[in-house]
């Protein structure tokens, strides 16, 4: 019997003209997560590029052990293996949030899409997709989770989620996206050199959600909460933090608008 997924996997097979990113493609009407199937597969030895999505997952995990909730068969969750050289693996989240940023605006524009550090994609200031990148012996995981045609959010995302039919009024055909955004990461990823990689930095810092102001960073793992103004992204992914206490750099957290109380 055909499936959601089965049709969303045979109509991006049918269109997708990379050379490595998603020529191996498998898809789950439901998963545990498909970060936890890349996971497994890369241990195993499968190919660059191959690229596990779903239509729903029952564990899906967001970064700083966060879960991400998704409604079944409407959004896009998927994860690609992916083994960058050494020099690479500090940009490679870099890259990713440039290539999804590049697939999606031709669906949103002209609403502001930005990239809130270090990857969420921010749509007219509320987030529609978040990654999730983990290291596995050998190589990485890279797992995308996009809002798509979802239009009812959970009380606790409320506020601050999106999805791309709910901002533009548009519904959005998923597989013809899914293959934009295999064939935008394989163009960012697979293909770059030093000149590659300055040049997206400076396109990174262009497109930084709240760059230039006053922000209050959340330190994940210290319970630390530090003001200081966005100044970009260094190369190897850090956020730059202009504080009280000079430039300060950060590898994971959460940014978050400035409190009330310094604007006063
Ligand atoms: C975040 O914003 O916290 C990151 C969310 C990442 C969600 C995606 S959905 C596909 C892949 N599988 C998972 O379990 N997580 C990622």
């Amino acid at each position: 019997m055909s499936t959601a997924i089965n049709d969303l996997v045979s109509d991006v097979r049918s269109r997708l003209a990379t050379e490595h990113i998603g020529q191996r493609i498998i898809g789950f009407d439901e998963v545990d997560s498909t970060n936890v199937c890349a996971r497994e597969a890369l241990m195993a030895g499968a190919p660059v590029g191959s690229v596990f999505v779903a239509d729903f997952q029952t564990s899906g995990r967001g970064r700083l052990g966060r879960r991400w909730q998704s409604e079944r068969g409407v959004n896009l969750m998927f994860s690609v293996v992916l083994r960058p050289p050494a020099e690479l693996v500090s940009v490679t989240g870099i890259l990713a949030s440039l290539a999804l940023r590049s697939a999606v605006e031709p669906y949103t524009s002209p609403l502001p899409l930005a990239i809130k550090w270090p990857n969420d994609l921010m749509l007219d200031g509320l987030k529609c997709s978040g990654m999730l990148m983990e290291n596995v012996s050998g190589g990485l995981v890279l797992g995308i989770g996009l809002n798509v045609n979802q239009v009812v959010f959970p009380d606790d995302y409320a506020t601050g989620a999106t999805s791309l039919l709910l901002s533009t009024g548009r519904h959005v055909p998923r597989a013809e996206l899914l293959v934009s955004l295999l064939s935008h990461l394989e163009a960012r990823l697979l293909d770059i050199d030093q000149t590659g990689v300055s040049r997206s930095l400076e396109e990174y810092e262009m497109y930084m959600h709240r760059i230039g102001k006053r922000v209050s960073l959340h330190v994940a793992g210290s319970g630390r909460r530090i003001n200081g103004t966005i100044v970009g992204i260094r190369a190897d992914g850090a956020l730059k933090l202009d504080t009280e206490s000079g430039e300060q750099y950060f590898y994971a957290g959460d940014v978050t608008s400035q409190p009330a109380s310094e604007n006063a």
